[in-house]
């Protein structure tokens, strides 16, 4: 990426995007590995998709400008909180909630902000979980704190999102009153949808616990398991993971 800046910072702006381009790889590390231990113990899913980008560099410049900040690699660092960002699409609300806790509550991420706009709809009608989180990057002799944006959203939050967002540059941000309500109303059905498909499954699920006398996980556990614990690392062998040992 072409630095949007004067050439003697470019140097600083080249440590900044390996910074940025490093807590990427660690953020979506972190999730994969959520998603996959999800899936080994529920056999499902919780996330659909997740992608990852660094901000353009005309991007950067345009949200300098808005905010009326000089262009250097010290105000973006300070100042643009989404140089690193992430978007992790999830099948249902709650799977964003349970991915959210599971992300902020690591030892090595600090939650600095967290917009919640799934419980506050922004007025257009706009659903989202944002946050921002630092996630430490360890250097041959330096250890820095880099800030990554967080998006987590339902397959149905995105669909809307991204057709706002095409409408939003269509009209240079001022669509027609028409058409801003449609898109609201479009956000409704949308939420409407997402509850709708998760009380599907939460039918289906007692469907299926029906049909097999509990789930094949539970019907062989010893009775003081419960199905919790039972995906669960058993506290004698938490240890052993890191541990050596010679025989
Ligand atoms: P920026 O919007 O990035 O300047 O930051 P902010 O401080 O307003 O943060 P916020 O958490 O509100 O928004 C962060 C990002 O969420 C935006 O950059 C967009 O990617 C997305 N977003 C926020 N609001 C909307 C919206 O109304 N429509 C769409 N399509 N995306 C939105
Ligand atoms: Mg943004």
């Amino acid at each position: 990426m072409q630095p949007p800046l004067y050439y003697d910072e470019e140097e600083e702006w080249n440590r900044a995007l390996l910074l940025y381009n490093a807590v990427l790889k660690e953020i979506c590390t972190k999730i994969e590995i959520l998603n996959n231990e999800f899936k080994l113990a529920h056999q499902y899913n919780p996330i659909e998709h997740i992608s990852s980008r660094i901000k353009s560099a005309d991007s950067i410049a345009r949200k300098m400008r808005m905010n009326n900040r000089e262009l250097t690699v010290e105000n973006i660092i300070r100042y643009v909180n989404d140089v690193a960002g992430v978007r992790i699409i999830c099948t249902f609300t709650s799977d964003i909630y349970r991915i959210a806790d599971a992300i902020a509550k690591q030892n090595d991420v600090t939650v600095l902000k967290v917009k919640d706009y799934i419980a506050n709809p922004k007025p257009n009608g706009y659903t989202s979980y944002h946050m921002i989180v630092t996630i430490p990057i360890f250097l041959s002799n330096d250890v820095i704190d880099t800030k990554v944006e967080i998006q987590i959203r339902t397959i149905a939050m995105d669909f809307w999102a991204s057709l706002e967002h095409k409408i939003y540059y269509k009209f240079d941000g001022k669509a027609p009153d028409g058409i801003r309500e449609e898109l609201k109303e479009c956000a409704n059905i949308i939420s409407f949808l997402d509850q709708k498909m998760f009380s599907i499954n939460e039918d289906v699920k007692h469907y299926h616990e029906d049909f097999n006398g509990g789930t094949a996980m539970t019907s062989n556990l010893p009775a003081h398991l419960t199905k919790e614990k039972a995906n669960m690392i058993p506290d004698e062998l938490k240890s052993l993971y890191g541990s050596i040992t010679s025989d």
